[in-house]
C-alpha cells in the first residue's frame, strides 16, 4: 500500500517535471502530503533540474534597500504607509554608489535597488542613479525593485540602463488580492505593470508570499498558472511573517515546509528560472537559505545596506542580518553555501531560458 503510495508520487512527479505543468488536484495532494520521502524526492528532483541548468553554482545579488518611505498600505508589510512606528529613511545618491563600490569589491556583479514606492525618487533621480552605477560597473547588472509604475517610466529606467526588473504579483487571484491591499490599489494594475516589463525587454521578476493570510490551493494553483503564462526570468517567493504593527501583526506566518515544496513545484514548471532562496526563508528557519538552495532555489540575495539603516527596512519581524557588515554576509553565504556542496558565482548571472 505505501509502495503503492510512493510509486505514484514518483510517477506524478516525473510527469510534473516532464509536462511542465501540474493539476490542481496533484497540487493539493503535494502541498498537503505527509509522505516525507516523496518530498524529498519532489526537492531532490527539483534540485538536479536547477543542476543541470546552472551546475553547482548559486548566483549573490548585492541588495540595497535605498527608501523605506512607501506611499502604498500593503496590509502585510511593515513599511506601509500607516505604520507610524517605521522610522523612514532615504539613502543618498552618493551612499547607494558607496553601498555599490564596497559590493564590486566583495565580488558582486548585480545590484538590486529595492525600495518603497517613494516620490522624492523621481524617474529622472532613478534614471541617474542607474547611469551612474552602469557607467562605473559596465560588466554589472542592475535590478530596479521600486513598485508600479508607468510604461513610460520602466521604459526610461531600461533605457537608462536597468537590465532587471523584480515586482511580486503577490498574488494571481484578484480577490485574494483585494484581501491584502487596500482598496486603492488593483490587481489589473499589478499584472499589466509585469506584462510591459517583459515586453519592454527586462529580465522580469514575479512572485509571492507563501502562507499570506486567505491563501488556498487554489490561489496558489493560480499563481502558477500566471507563472507558466508570463514565463518570467525570475520568481520571488518566501514564506509570509507578520509584521507587529500591520493589520496581519496577529496572523500565523507560512511555513518553511510549504515554501520548499513551492520553490520546488515552480523550479519544475519552470526549469531555467532564477529562484531565490530568500530572507524572509532564513529568518524561519536558521537553515532556511541553504534548505531552498536543495529544494531548487539558485540565487541568494546578501544585504548590502548600510548597517545603520538595515534595522529599519523591516517589512516583517525578527529579520536576520540587520546587524551585519556586508562583507560578513557575504562571506557567511559563501561558507553556508560550501558546507551544501555549492559555490557562489562571481558573475551577473543572467538567465539561459
Ligand atoms: N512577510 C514576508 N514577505 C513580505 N513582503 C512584504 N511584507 C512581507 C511580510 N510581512 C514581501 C512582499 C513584497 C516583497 C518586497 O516583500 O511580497 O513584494
Ligand atoms: Fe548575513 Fe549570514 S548572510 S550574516
Amino acid at each position: 500500500m505505501l509502495q503503492n503510495k510512493r510509486n505514484t508520487g514518483s510517477a506524478l512527479i516525473e510527469k510534473i517535471a516532464e509536462t511542465k505543468d501540474i493539476t490542481r488536484e496533484e497540487l493539493s495532494y503535494l502541498l498537503s502530503g505527509e509522505d516525507e520521502e516523496i518530498i524529498q524526492e519532489l526537492n531532490r528532483k527539483a534540485r538536479e533540474t536547477a543542476d543541470e541548468i546552472y551546475g553547482k553554482k548559486v548566483f549573490i545579488r548585492g541588495l540595497i534597500e535605498f527608501t523605506n518611505y512607501c506611499k502604498n498600505d500593503c496590509l502585510y508589510c511593515g513599511i506601509r504607509k500607516s505604520n507610524r512606528r517605521a522610522e523612514r529613511y532615504r539613502l543618498t545618491e552618493e551612499e547607494i554608489l558607496s553601498c555599490c563600490e564596497s559590493g564590486y569589491d566583495l565580488g558582486f556583479r548585480t545590484f538590486v535597488l529595492q525600495g518603497g514606492e517613494d516620490a522624492f525618487f523621481t524617474d529622472e533621480k532613478i534614471c541617474g542613479i542607474v547611469k551612474q552605477i552602469k557607467s562605473r560597473y559596465p560588466d554589472c547588472a542592475v535590478t530596479l525593485s521600486i513598485g508600479e509604475k508607468s510604461r513610460e517610466s520602466y521604459q526610461a529606467y531600461f533605457d537608462a540602463g536597468a537590465d532587471r526588473y523584480l515586482l511580486r504579483h503577490e498574488t494571481a487571484d484578484a480577490a485574494h488580492y483585494g484581501s491584502l491591499h487596500p482598496k486603492e490599489m488593483s490587481w489589473e494594475n499589478r499584472i499589466r505593470c509585469l506584462w510591459d516589463l517583459k515586453a519592454i525587454g527586462y529580465q522580469t521578476g514575479c512572485g509571492f508570499m507563501v502562507g499570506s493570510p486567505h491563501q488556498t490551493v487554489d490561489t496558489l494553483y493560480e499563481d502558477l498558472q500566471f507563472i507558466r503564462k508570463l514565463q518570467p526570468q525570475m520568481v520571488g517567493i518566501g514564506p509570509f511573517i507578520p509584521q507587529k504593527d500591520t493589520p496581519f501583526g496577529g496572523e500565523a506566518a507560512g511555513t518553511m515546509e510549504m515554501t520548499l515544496r513551492l520553490l520546488s513545484i515552480i523550479r519544475l514548471l519552470h526549469p531555467p528560472v532564477l529562484l531565490p532562496a530568500t530572507t524572509a526563508l532564513g529568518t524561519i528557519h536558521p537553515k532556511g537559505r541553504e534548505l531552498g538552495i536543495l529544494a531548487g532555489a539558485n540565487v541568494v540575495m546578501p544585504n548590502l545596506s548600510p548597517v545603520g539603516v538595515r534595522e529599519k527596512y523591516k517589512l516583517y519581524d525578527n529579520k536576520i542580518c540587520t546587524g551585519d557588515e556586508a562583507a560578513e554576509c557575504r562571506f557567511c553565504m559563501e561558507n553556508r553555501m560550501k558546507g551544501i556542496g555549492y559555490e557562489v558565482a562571481v558573475d551577473r548571472g543572467d538567465f539561459r531560458g
